[in-house]
């Protein structure tokens, strides 16, 4: 029996009898080298820095308006893509939106418009709220466009010419609501809100429906054992560890045929089958291969190498067995890496319109700030495990990590009664030798040591996509950054004494340099606050990439560029302390049915 995927929330579990999925058998076996091509990818040889990079976030279905969830999908994809051009990559973000499809055909009627005006119109608020939120993709598809098109024809007639797409029919569960295929094993019985027995999917939860139809089939059983291949080949190829365990897992199982197409009659939002217009090419193959028309499929697609794709741990199936498959199929190397992320629940619960808890981030965004959001989601998102949002949360992580710990910090470096001449302070070394002997304490080498290791110790987060971890290193730091300055009490020391006076510069100069690694390492996370950061120490835009950081030249005797240089003018407040009471009275309001339930 398939085994259920271990991370999904459990419904009551049905025994079905097994099912013929599909009834036509393959003729000939054209597709048989397919091993050997599965293989030519699975070399362990790490993969060499190219200086050309390219993630993307899932494509958003418009059938409703967008979530916290969606945002987060697109915050990690944001901040990975900031990260490589601060390496000075050439980098490359795609996000959109996935148009097509029975469950959009159905949202369109159901709101009496004709699907692409209703496409159009949501899809403008998915790229409203990422225009808003700092998401800065390169690249923002639809799969409506003529562009993509173009490229799931040709992809289909390339399956369709190495023999792997055959006519047959499928006979089985379907989730409109997941545009899923499902197993017998893999549907339950369930009461919907009126009481009546339906059939659910174990995944998802949401209904299924017995389907049968003529329509094409794309040979996935093929693919079993290169899929395994490519797994085992690059261990790293599904993040976290637990999602890539749950994909080979699922591989041990029958893998069966995979129908890719529809009948006109039913499904007529949607690319036409090239050669057969009586069928429409099924909603998932058209999706996926939206990261090959971005990256210019059928032509010029060279930068298609290497991608790294980030989805929700719902779409795992889709992206670990699906897309590598067609990519197979198609003879067109594998992604780099599939980073899983879990999902948000909202007070203990799976945010959903009937419970009346989705929490609107565009709503959000404008009491805790762009920068407050995207903070709080990235602190606190686990991609392993499903996360709980809060209020309460957000309001305690940035008033005590924004406001108090760092913008603190830069406002006791930066304030005129300890620095009236506002300029990088001068270090000195007789205060604060390279061996312990001067002023400097145990703890204040430290805290040296910490903030030099940190850059490194942040690049391995950013470049697995665990930013909780990166900003929890960070987070350290600047507690020990404010820990070296509340030791030594710079407002206390006598300015008339010539010695004092060096050793407060010194301090300065030193917590003005962690800043600066602070504000430098924060930019893929919140843009806004550390330019504002940025700017205040009077760091240059073209000397904040990761090449610039070199942590306290003068400690290791080297110049300073910095050293004596006038600060930036007034920045602000680096983030205002939120009040309880204004974030609450913004607090969605629950309808009258979901507060019955
Ligand atoms: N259209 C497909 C993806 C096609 S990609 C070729 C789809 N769209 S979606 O709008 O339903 O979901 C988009 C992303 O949002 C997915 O990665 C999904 O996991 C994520 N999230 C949806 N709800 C979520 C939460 N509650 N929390 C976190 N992310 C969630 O699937």
């Amino acid at each position: 029996m398939r085994t259920s995927f271990p991370f999904v929330n459990r419904v009551r579990r049905v025994v079905c009898k097994p099912q013929q999925s599909r009834v036509i058998s393959p003729v000939a076996a054209p597709w048989q080298h397919l091993r050997v091509v599965a293989l030519r990818h699975t070399s362990t040889r790490p993969c060499q820095d190219s200086g050309s990079s390219y993630v993307t976030t899932p494509i958003f279905y418009v059938n409703a308006s967008p979530h916290l969830g969606h945002l987060y999908s697109a915050v990690i994809a944001d901040c990975f893509h900031r990260y490589k051009l601060l390496r000075a990559y050439d980098s490359k973000f795609a996000t959109g939106t996935d148009e097509h499809g029975l469950k959009i055909q159905q949202a369109a009627e159901a709101a009496a418009k004709d699907p692409l005006t209703f496409c159009t119109n949501v899809s403008g608020r998915f790229r409203h709220l990422f225009n808003s939120c700092n998401i800065s993709y390169t690249d923002y598809i639809r799969t409506t466009e003529p562009r993509h098109r173009r490229a799931v024809q040709h992809f289909w007639s390339l399956l369709w010419d190495k023999g792997l797409i055959y006519k047959g029919s499928y006979e089985g569960w379907y989730s409109t609501q997941d545009e899923s295929f499902l197993m017998p094993t893999q549907v339950a019985d369930a009461l919907d809100s009126s009481g009546k027995e339906v059939k659910v999917s174990l995944e998802s939860g949401h209904k299924v429906e017995w389907m049968k139809e003529e329509n094409y089939m794309f040979r996935l059983s093929t693919f079993r054992l290169p899929l395994l291949d490519w797994l085992r080949g690059n261990p790293r190829a599904v993040q976290p560890e637990r999602f890539h365990q749950a994909v080979v897992q699922w591989l041990q199982e029958d893998l069966p045929d995979l129908s890719v197409s529809r009948q006109r009659s039913r499904l007529q939002w949607g690319i036409p089958v090239p050669g057969d217009p009586e069928q429409t090419i099924y909603v998932w193959l058209d999706a996926l291969v939206n990261y090959l028309t971005v990256a210019g499929y059928p032509g010029g697609h060279d930068r298609w190498d290497g991608v790294h794709h980030v989805i929700g741990k719902d779409i795992l199936k889709f992206h670990a067995i699906y897309w590598p498959s067609f990519l197979l199929g198609a003879g067109l190397p594998l992604p780099k890496a599939i980073h899983v992320h879990s999902h948000w629940t909202v007070g203990g619960k799976k945010m959903s319109k009937s419970l009346g808890n989705v929490v609107d981030p565009l709503e959000r965004s404008r009491t805790f700030t762009t920068d407050g959001l995207r903070y709080f989601l990235l602190r606190q998102g686990v991609p392993d495990s499903d996360c709980d949002y809060t209020e309460d949360k957000v309001l305690k992580l940035l008033n005590a990590e924004l406001a108090d710990s760092l913008g603190g910090l830069l406002n006791r470096c930066t304030a005129p009664a300890l620095n009236p001449g506002q300029v990088y302070t001068r270090f000195c070394s007789q205060s604060f030798p390279r061996e312990p002997g001067g002023q400097a304490a145990a703890e204040d080498y430290r805290m040296l040591s910490s903030v030099r290791s940190l850059p490194a110790a942040v690049e391995q987060h950013f470049e697995s996509m665990h930013v909780y971890k990166a900003l929890e290193a960070i987070s350290a730091c600047v507690r020990q950054t404010n820990g070296f300055v509340q030791r030594h009490a710079p407002w206390k020391l006598d300015r008339t004494d010539v010695k004092e006076q060096r050793w407060l510069d010194t301090v300065i100069h030193v917590s003005l340099e962690c800043l600066r690694v602070y504000g430098t390492l924060l930019q893929p996370v919140v843009p806004e606050i550390s330019d504002k950061l940025l700017r205040k120490l009077g760091v240059a835009k073209t000397a904040r990439s990761w090449a610039d950081i070199n942590f306290l030249p003068r400690f290791q005797g080297l110049d300073c560029p910095r050293e004596g240089r006038a600060l930036g003018s007034d920045t602000g407040v680096l983030f205002g302390r939120l009040e309880r009471q204004n974030v609450d009275s913004h607090k969605p309001k629950k309808n009258k049915k979901a507060s019955k339930l």
